[in-house]
């Protein structure tokens, strides 16, 4: 994973980000409104949690509840209306919009339930796309998503497009993508919400591997419950406050 070093050093993390169990991300009293007056719909009512570096944290609750409103705050895709939220010591407020486009695109990985690859993209150009946008070379990113690839488990389909995938081998090259830029933290948005349960499962386990294997922390949304076994912790969101905050 790590033997690019040498020839690309901008594209693999140096350190080695040990699992110490601090946290990656604070959330710390958020609150989001959409709307305003008496329309508003409250989303998040003063959330607080963290997510330690190095786990696997899930995030449990209804449809509706403010899963994707609170990972979209944490991957800095939305602002909050209150509170704060910090990754990795920065304070998300304190960033520009080119500040949080560079975070997206250095530090987090996104996964969505609907896989959101480039259909007229081989699976190994879907890998390498979070790559250009930090133009790396060619030949490095075809590498990189090679790797990647066969890390997932995938090393014989490079050259496939999306349609020509089954689900969960499309969402398998999202979590390649994701880890393309070698990020800190993985947001993953009820991943397997769209697989049948024994695939879902074989995706939500690919994840638990990358979290040791990539020494990356991993924040998951998902109402499935069968999954929640898989994680290292399991936050509980409940009509936008936690009910559980699973320290
Ligand atoms: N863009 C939006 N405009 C208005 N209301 C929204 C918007 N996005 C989400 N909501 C509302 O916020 C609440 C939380 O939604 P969401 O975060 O999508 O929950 P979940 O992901 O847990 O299903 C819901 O009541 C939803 O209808
Ligand atoms: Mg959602």
């Amino acid at each position: 994973m790590r033997d690019h070093q040498e020839q690309e050093p901008a594209t693999v993390a140096t350190a080695v980000r040990e699992g110490d169990g601090s946290p990656i991300v604070v959330v710390d009293d958020v609150h989001h409104s959409f709307g305003s007056g008496p329309q508003a719909v409250h989303a998040l009512r003063g959330v607080s949690f963290e997510v330690r570096r190095g786990e696997l944290t899930a995030l449990r609750g209804r449809s509706g509840s403010g899963k994707t409103t609170l990972l979209n705050l944490v991957g800095g895709l939305d602002t909050p209306t209150g509170g704060r939220i910090t990754l990795d010591g920065t304070d998300l407020a304190d960033l520009d919009e080119p500040g949080l486009l560079a975070l997206r695109r250095d530090r987090i990985g996104f996964v969505f339930q609907s896989f959101g690859l480039i259909p007229v993209l081989t699976a190994a150009e879907n890998v390498g796309v979070p790559m250009r946008l930090r133009r790396v070379p060619a030949r490095i990113r075809e590498e990189r998503a090679r790797t990647l690839l066969a890390l997932v488990g995938l090393a014989d389909h490079a050259e496939q497009r999306p349609g020509e995938l089954s689900g969960g081998q499309q969402q398998r090259v999202a979590v390649a993508r994701a880890l393309a830029n070698d990020p800190d933290l993985i947001i993953a948005d009820e991943p397997t919400g769209q697989l049948d349960s024994e695939t879902g499962r074989s995706v939500m386990e690919l994840l638990r591997a990358v979290v040791r294997s990539e020494s990356v922390t991993i924040l998951v949304a998902t109402h499935d419950p069968n999954l929640i076994e898989l994680a290292d912790r399991v936050v509980e969101l409940r009509d936008g406050r936690i009910v559980d905050t699973g320290a």
